[in-house]
């Protein structure tokens, strides 16, 4: 999404705030580091005076918030880390967002001595953001927005049929997705408490290249490499929507310039896999490009238990974002795949330099014994 958004809008200044804990890394924005419109900074959203600072420094009138721990087995591992990143963490920013962009109107109403413009939000008037957006505005106002990422997990779990729509009420069973409803439902009260203009999406299970091999595609290809074993929750029977990482990118570029205040919107690729199967597409893919005998890559599958409150399936209804905003997905599933395959197979240094050190020792937590 910042690669998209730097090369995308030149005229924008990008300011990118990473922690860079385990999963974030430098180097999957090497290509752009230098671009005269992106700024990086090192920065946790749990450090108030810090994000104050850059928020006085840089006076965005755009958010677009994506820090999170994301990954469901380690929030059963580690409960907490969820709350504070998750929730605290976008508080923090809620917070930071509010008491800057207050004090930018008040300044910007007593320049242009108009006093009939407050911070609220506009729920269901269309608004697109001013293309000026992360210039710094002194004699005009412009309406700042807080766009918070978030997932379709928030909904729980499906049974055989049915979609998540908007409407669907929220229903988290795990310590993951029960930190992003949380962080879903402050940014709401932020809008109706505050006045604090905001949109929200929640998104299904994406996947391409860059992604840190503790989710299931880049895990299972990285084990494929390493002729490890391909570890199936359960009965692998799981369901889950996917969707092209670049697919997300494109429709948060969408909802952040044309989504309407106040909103929620789904996303997701119409694309459900059971892991099973999903599983088995891969391991056909990677014998193919591996140059192996049909059939090897899928000896590696091993059953293990499965991950304690484990969501049965998720699928999106995105026809909101389809009808509103004219998004729908671009890239098919096999093509998608064949793309990061292909990826990780020609950035084995990147695969090997994230998966040793700490990566080994989550690994034996997550995977030892539970065969
Ligand atoms: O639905 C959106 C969500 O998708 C995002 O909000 C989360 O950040 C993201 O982690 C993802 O959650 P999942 O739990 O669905 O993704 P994960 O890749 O961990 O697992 C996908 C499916 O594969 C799930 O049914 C569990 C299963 N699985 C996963 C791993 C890591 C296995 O069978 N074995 C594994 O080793």
């Amino acid at each position: 999404m910042v690669r998209l958004f730097v090369t995308k809008y030149p005229h924008y200044k990008i300011i990118n705030l990473d922690a860079l804990t385990y999963a974030g890394n430098l180097e999957n924005l090497k290509d752009i580091e230098d671009a005269p419109n992106y700024i990086f900074e090192k920065l946790n959203i749990l450090d108030v005076p810090e994000l104050e600072r850059v928020f006085e420094q840089y006076h965005p009138d755009g958010v677009i918030h994506l820090a999170a721990e994301s990954h469901v087995d380690r929030s059963i591992l580690s409960p907490l880390d969820f709350v504070y990143t998750n929730v605290v963490g976008t508080v923090n920013l809620l917070n930071a967002a509010k008491k800057q962009w207050k004090t930018d109107v008040t300044q910007s109403l007593a320049k242009s001595s108009s006093n009939d413009k407050p911070l609220t939000p506009q729920p269901s008037t269309p608004k697109p953001i001013n293309p000026s957006t992360f210039a710094q505005q002194s004699s005009t106002i412009v309406q700042p927005l807080f766009y918070h990422i978030s997932t379709d997990e928030v909904y729980g779990a499906l049974g055989e049929t049915g979609l998540f729509t908007e409407e669907t009420p929220y229903d988290p069973n795990s310590p993951y997705s029960a930190s992003k409803a949380a962080s879903d439902h402050f940014v709401r009260v932020y809008g109706e408490t505050f006045g604090l203009p905001f949109v929200i999406s929640n998104c299904s299970n994406n996947y391409g290249p860059n992604h840190f091999p503790e989710k299931l595609i880049p895990l299972f290809i990285n084990n494929i490499i390493q002729k490890q074993p391909l570890p199936v929750y359960g009965d692998g029977l799981y369901t889950r929507d996917w969707l092209f990482v670049k697919d997300h990118a494109a429709a948060i570029d969408l909802v952040f310039h044309n989504g309407k205040m106040g909103e929620t919107y789904n996303i997701g690729g119409f694309n459900e896999w059971e892991n099973i199967d999903l599983v088995k597409l891969l391991c056909k893919q990677m014998d193919e490009k591996l140059g192996n005998y049909p059939g090897t890559s899928e000896k590696l599958i091993t059953y293990i238990k499965d991950r304690p409150g484990h969501d049965r399936r998720y699928a999106i209804d995105a026809s909101k974002i389809n009808k509103e905003l004219g998004w729908e997905p671009t890239v098919t599933f096999e093509e998608g795949l064949s793309q990061t395959i292909d990826w990780y197979l020609e950035n084995k240094e990147w695969l090997k330099n994230v998966t040793s050190g700490a990566y080994q020792h989550y690994y034996q937590e997550q995977y030892a014994e539970k065969d």
